[in-house]
């Protein structure tokens, strides 16, 4: 069938031809937080970008489509190189990742005598080649603080991950000037504003949030850690949510007896909406939007991977 055939089926009819296809193919799905309700829908597994890298390293599925965005593909491909990676919408990118480029972080290497990298897993395969070790929101203080002390960190791309990491890691590091406009843009108003609206809700933001944000929270946690904060805190059952809103779709969901409340309602991510059902659909019968990962950084970027999932 065509893309166009696909757009005017109905949801239920998409979801249908996608399960009858998933099986034929042997076809795994793995999907990001954020993204439509009606993907997450598809999941196979859902999770922050360390769950699904963990499961790209662990499935047997021969055909992986990817609901996500360029660079969690990528990470899968570099985990599974055997696997067959697709992407229902190639062009999702993250702004964020195209903030350092391979041959801006070898002129910052050469210019601050030769510090260890650690590289948010938000960077593309050619920049993690050039790292030391890769690190997620999840584990950013863990990996961090695991690098010897004789020389300098530079973090890169997020400058306010980098933060918070230094912040609780008790390391100094060198922050990379980039940032996610998504997490960047919720301000001290915005929490100023939710309070008064929520004065009984627990407020927990996404550590890519400004560091004046996240002073302000009561806890500050990667999208897994808030799905599994707001389902195991026992007695608090109203929550202000600060990331994008595909989460927070989520969370309201699966909670229908909880407050659950955006800090911000303009956080949503563009190019996490691009997937949709009927590029699901189309990706998955063509088996199109194939990711390749460039022999000549895979092996590099696969050992900053490896270096990140080793320290469990
Ligand atoms: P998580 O790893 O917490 O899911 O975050 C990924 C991301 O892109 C946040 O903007
Ligand atoms: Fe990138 Fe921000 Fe979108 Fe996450 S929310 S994928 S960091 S632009």
């Amino acid at each position: 069938m065509t893309i166009e055939e696909y757009l005017k089926l109905p949801g239920e009819e998409l979801h249908r031809s996608i399960d009858r296809m998933k099986k034929e193919r042997g076809a795994v799905f793995l999907v990001h937080n954020y993204q439509r309700l009606e993907v997450q829908r598809l999941a196979d597994h859902i999770g922050d970008s360390l769950a699904l890298a963990q499961a790209a390293a662990r499935t047997r599925s021969r055909l992986i489509v990817f609901c996500g965005v360029h660079f969690m593909a990528e990470t899968a491909k570099l985990l599974n190189p055997d696997g067959k990676v697709i992407m229902p919408d190639t062009g999702a990118g993250c702004p964020m990742a195209d903030m350092v480029t391979p041959e801006s972080l070898r002129t910052a290497k050469r210019g601050y005598g030769d510090p260890m990298v650690a590289a948010y897993v938000n960077t593309s395969a050619a920049v993690k080649a050039e790292s030391d070790i890769c690190c997620t929101s999840s584990n950013a203080v863990r990996v961090v603080g695991s690098l010897p002390r004789d020389r300098g960190i530079l973090f890169v791309p997020d400058r306010n991950l980098g933060s918070y990491a230094a912040r609780m890691s008790g390391r100094d590091l060198i922050l990379w000037p980039g940032h996610c406009f998504v997490h960047d843009r919720i301000t001290v108003d915005d929490v100023q504003k939710a309070r008064e609206e929520h004065p009984r809700a627990r407020l927990i933001v996404h550590p890519e949030c400004r560091p004046e944000v996240a002073a302000q929270a009561d806890e500050v946690a990667s999208t897994s850690g808030m799905v599994k904060a707001v389902q195991e805190r026992n007695g608090v059952d109203e929550w202000i949510i600060g990331t994008e809103t595909g989460l927070v779709e989520q969370l309201a969901a699966a909670h229908p007896g909880k407050g659950i409340h955006p800090l911000a309602e303009s956080a949503v991510c563009r190019n996490m909406k691009l997937t949709t059902l009927a590029k699901a659909a189309w990706a998955l019968e063509h088996e199109a939007g194939e990711i390749i990962v460039p022999q000549a950084v895979a092996g590099r970027a696969r050992l900053a991977l490896e270096r990140m999932l080793a320290l469990g």
